[in-house]
């Protein structure tokens, strides 16, 4: 049925377009917020704004019927909610940014939605015909602390071992250097800062809050103490030590399980793209919002720091990364095997609508145009899709990770390194620690099926993996 509406629907293309989007895994981060540091955070107008727009591209891009690549059978103007996957954790922040977004991706439908009564009366939804397309809450454990209230990165994980790698980056040389080197540099910031900070929290190792903090203000407030301090120079310092900081947290390349985030979601972004290929495009869309650290777990992983140092940044609000499933293919005779089906991968470092997403390749490699099966096995080289590899990486027993253990891939102990039958190969750290912040893409696929009536993905006895972890992770500020 699906690939007969899918046919259906490719009868309406110009037969000219040699290229076809199949479909797409959009990872987004939320719009401008408040900062950190005055928790409870929330998406401000300007954030909301931000989103909405980015979502507009992409409605420009893939859905509308005028659309640069218009993915085939994809309902237009009125979603149909079987063939998106909206996620994020359940935090005021992402979530409503990507309610945002979605209204860019399909705005109210007023002149669509009117409908005329038997007595002739005519009557438009609420809001002029919003559309409420439900964004499906990824479970972010940790409880009190939802991500974007976190100041820190690896958090939320529950991932033992990547806690305790992204701990060892604090007790680096690397990061001791920084420390003593900015130490004056921020203490001179006081004056701008001391209503929040005090002078022992005013250092290297809250290099991103008080970024943050600065950066917010330098976006919203009227007056800022001592804001003669605070110049162009001392902005930019502040920025480059926050992204060292922030990269140091998020990746490692001698410490893989560092970047557990990325490695989750290239575990979710296959297994997405993957759905949409066997499902023959019946799920083409899958949207997910997250913090930044999982652009940069993610950006460490793929190796696009190789092509320039501004992927070890923190990226822009409303920043997006997009997968097209694309083909050269005729599809007008059928859905095109996986032969003819390549990805491409594309970035936005702000809103889409303001930055337009620039093709990169992937891996290290020269091309932008990837075969599927090549993206498959590069992605597999540090992607976890399942419940046993993910325990077993991160070296988590208890909760659902103690079924799954007991069931097999488990029995490594600290320091050695295992190989799933995935071809995951992460090193195993072992030893427990707590730390941080980064819950965002781990839970995310412990989907809490909100709304009734919706057919999303399948859930994953990951998610109660992850959640059962998440339970346990301490939260230490180390
Ligand atoms: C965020 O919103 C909540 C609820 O309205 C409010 O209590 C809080 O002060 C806001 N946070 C900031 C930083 O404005
Ligand atoms: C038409 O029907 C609707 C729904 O029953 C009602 O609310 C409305 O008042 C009716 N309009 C007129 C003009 O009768
Ligand atoms: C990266 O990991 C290696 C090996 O664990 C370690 O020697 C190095 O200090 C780490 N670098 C940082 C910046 O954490
Ligand atoms: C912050 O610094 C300013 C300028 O040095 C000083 O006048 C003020 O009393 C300080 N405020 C606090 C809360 O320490
Ligand atoms: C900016 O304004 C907010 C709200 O008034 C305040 O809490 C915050 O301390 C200010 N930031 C700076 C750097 O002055
Ligand atoms: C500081 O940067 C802003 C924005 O980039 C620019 O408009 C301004 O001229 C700069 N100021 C100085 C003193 O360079
Ligand atoms: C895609 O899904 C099919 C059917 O579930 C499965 O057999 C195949 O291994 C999956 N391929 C990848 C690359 O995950
Ligand atoms: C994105 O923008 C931020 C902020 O300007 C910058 O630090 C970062 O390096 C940029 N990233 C990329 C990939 O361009
Ligand atoms: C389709 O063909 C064009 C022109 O040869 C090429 O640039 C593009 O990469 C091809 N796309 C795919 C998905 O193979
Ligand atoms: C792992 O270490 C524990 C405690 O050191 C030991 O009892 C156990 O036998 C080890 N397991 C394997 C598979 O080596």
């Amino acid at each position: 049925m699906a690939s007969k509406a899918f046919l259906l629907s490719l009868a309406a293309l110009p037969l000219s377009k040699a290229e076809t989007v199949l479909g797409v895994y959009i990872f987004s981060r939320h719009g401008d917020r408040t900062p950190k540091a005055l928790a409870p955070t929330n998406l401000t107008s300007l954030g909301a704004e931000q989103v909405y727009t980015s979502g507009g591209w992409y409605r420009d891009q893939y859905v509308a019927s005028d659309a640069s690549t218009p993915i085939p059978a994809l309902s237009r103007d009125i979603a149909a909610l079987t063939q998106l996957t909206v996620t994020a954790p359940v935090d005021n922040v992402l979530q409503n940014s990507a309610q945002a977004f979605l209204q860019g991706l399909y705005p109210p439908a007023g002149s669509i939605t009117t409908q005329e009564l038997r007595n002739e009366t005519e009557v438009t939804a609420p809001l002029g015909g919003y559309q409420y397309i439900p964004v499906n809450a990824v479970e972010s454990a940790a409880s009190s602390k939802s991500s974007e209230n976190n100041p820190w990165l690896q958090g939320g994980s529950g991932c033992d071992n990547a806690v305790v790698s992204s701990n060892n980056y604090l007790s680096s040389s690397e990061y001791k250097t920084y420390y003593a080197d900015s130490l004056d540099f921020y203490q001179s910031l006081l004056p701008v800062i001391n209503s929040t900070f005090t002078a022992d929290a005013a250092n290297f190792k809250n290099a991103y809050s008080i970024y943050d903090y600065i950066n917010v203000a330098t976006i919203h407030n009227q007056t800022i103490p001592s804001s003669d301090l605070l110049t162009n120079e001392t902005l930019l310092e502040l920025k480059v030590l926050a992204n060292v900081h922030e990269w140091g947290l998020a990746y490692n390349s001698s410490d893989e399980i560092r970047a557990i985030a990325g490695s989750t979601l290239a575990g979710q972004v296959l297994e997405a793209l993957n759905d949409t290929i066997t499902g023959k495009g019946k799920q083409p869309v899958h949207i997910q919002f997250g913090a930044y650290a999982v652009f940069s777990s993610f950006f460490g992983l793929a190796k696009l720091p190789s092509i320039s140092d501004d992927f070890t940044g923190v990226v822009g609000y409303a920043a997006s990364m997009a997968f097209e499933l694309v083909t050269n293919a005729s599809v007008s005779s059928g859905y095109p095997t996986t032969d003819d089906i390549s990805v491409r991968f594309l970035f936005s470092n702000g809103s889409a609508a303001d930055v337009t997403p620039t093709t990169y390749p992937l891996f290290g490699q020269s091309e932008t145009t990837l075969p599927w099966t090549t993206f498959v096995s590069e992605m597999n080289k540090f992607a976890i899709g399942d419940t046993p590899d993910w325990c077993r990486v991160c070296g988590v027993t208890t909760g659902s990770c103690a079924s799954s253990s007991s069931t097999g891939s488990s029995g490594d102990n600290a320091s050695t390194t295992s190989k799933s039958g995935n071809g995951i190969s992460l090193p195993v750290a072992g030893v427990i620690g707590a730390l941080v912040t980064l819950a965002v893409v781990l839970g995310a696929e412990a989907l809490i099926y909100v709304l009734s009536g919706l057919t999303l993905t399948k859930k994953s006895t990951l998610a109660a993996a992850q959640a059962a972890a998440n339970g346990a992770s301490g939260g230490s500020k180390a």
